[in-house]
């Protein structure tokens, strides 16, 4: 018997599907004006998401993205806490339904997971494309508004992805707020851009007031080192591109590569890295360059050259985001 495919297959096979039947140029028109409303001021009053077309072009052009930002965040969240799997899962403004796939490539399984989010073709289209994972079918699709109202069933995991940018400041606090009462863990991804960034430390913050300690990126559960306005701290997931991305971008590259900023924070112990690389390395001639983000908060550009061995070895393979040294 084969064995089944990996959820990062199983959900570009279900998403290659989609646009199936509609014509190419009707497509890219989807794309072009979901893209136009994410660009500048993202209304925060009514659903973006508004038809199938809408959601069928979000899920086919930015799920494939939001999915691997999500899993990288995961996975670093899942080495800082190596013996915790979650139970129940809950996406809010979980929209198609990204960060079940993500928490289902990371941690395997069946578990009890619900998506909840105040579109409902969103929703609708996320339960059609789960089909294609036995795990993912039973997946409560729940259609609620995030604010001041909402109170969530208490859970393992909450994970809030592309989200905070579509909410007013008081939803932001009330959402993060609603995760910290309800889940052992939480983990949030935004896009990897200075505003992203900025309401990340807002959340984190609130998360550490909450009793959190962070796990990831962070090395530290202090405060953030990067002084307000100088820099952001975000990372990148290379993303296949899919014809319909190469149709609306044009060119011919086979990927591109999707920056986010995250922050993953849980009530239990956690064991984050000693340090962490937070921009690509510079590889010279017999060094490389590593930005670090210390335990000891601070930043720090380290040289490591052909004296220190095997540690050289190391960072020559060392990636953005990676943890240093390498466990
Ligand atoms: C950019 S999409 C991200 C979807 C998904 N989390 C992902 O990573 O692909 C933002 C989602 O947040 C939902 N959303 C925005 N404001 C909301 C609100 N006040 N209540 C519930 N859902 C909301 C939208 O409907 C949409 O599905």
């Amino acid at each position: 018997m084969n064995a089944p495919a990996p959820p990062a297959e199983n959900l570009r096979a279900a998403l290659a599907g989609l646009l199936d039947g509609l014509p190419p140029r009707q497509a890219s028109q989807a794309v072009e004006r979901l893209i136009a409303s994410y660009r500048g001021a993202t209304p925060t009053d009514a659903p973006i998401l508004r038809d199938r077309a809408d959601v069928a072009a979000y899920a086919a052009y930015r799920m494939p993205a939001t999915f691997e930002a999500v899993r990288a965040a995961l996975e670093a969240f899942a080495d800082a806490v190596p013996a915790w799997v979650p139970g129940a899962h809950t996406d809010l403004g979980g929209g198609t339904g990204a960060a079940a796939w993500a928490v289902n490539a990371v941690w395997g399984g069946k578990r009890p997971v619900t998506v909840l989010d105040w579109a409902e073709p969103a929703l609708a289209l996320g339960r059609e494309i789960a089909a294609a994972s036995p795990e993912l079918r039973d997946v409560r699709w729940q259609r609620s508004r995030i604010g001041a109202a909402l109170t969530l069933d208490s859970t393992d995991l909450v994970t809030v992805s592309y989200v905070l940018n579509e909410l007013t400041a008081a939803d932001r606090t009330a959402l993060v707020d609603a995760a910290a009462a309800a889940a052992q863990a939480v983990v949030i991804v935004e896009p990897g851009t200075p505003d992203g960034y900025a309401r990340l430390i807002e959340a984190r913050d609130r998360l550490i007031t909450a009793g959190f300690r962070i796990a990831a990126p962070c090395p530290h559960s202090a405060a953030c080192p990067i002084a307000p306005g100088t820099d952001w701290c975000h990372f990148s997931a290379r993303v296949s591109r899919s014809s319909l991305h190469r149709q609306v971008k044009g060119g011919s590259l086979a990927y591109e590569d999707e920056k986010f900023a995250y922050v993953a924070a849980a009530r239990f112990p956690v064991e984050p890295a000693a340090n962490r690389v937070v921009r690509r390395p510079q590889i010279r001639k017999g060094q490389v360059l590593l930005d670090l983000c210390e335990s000891e908060p601070s930043l720090r550009r380290a040289t490591v050259t052909k004296r220190h061995g095997d540690l050289y070895k190391a960072a020559r393979d060392a990636d953005w985001g990676d943890a240093w040294p390498p466990s």
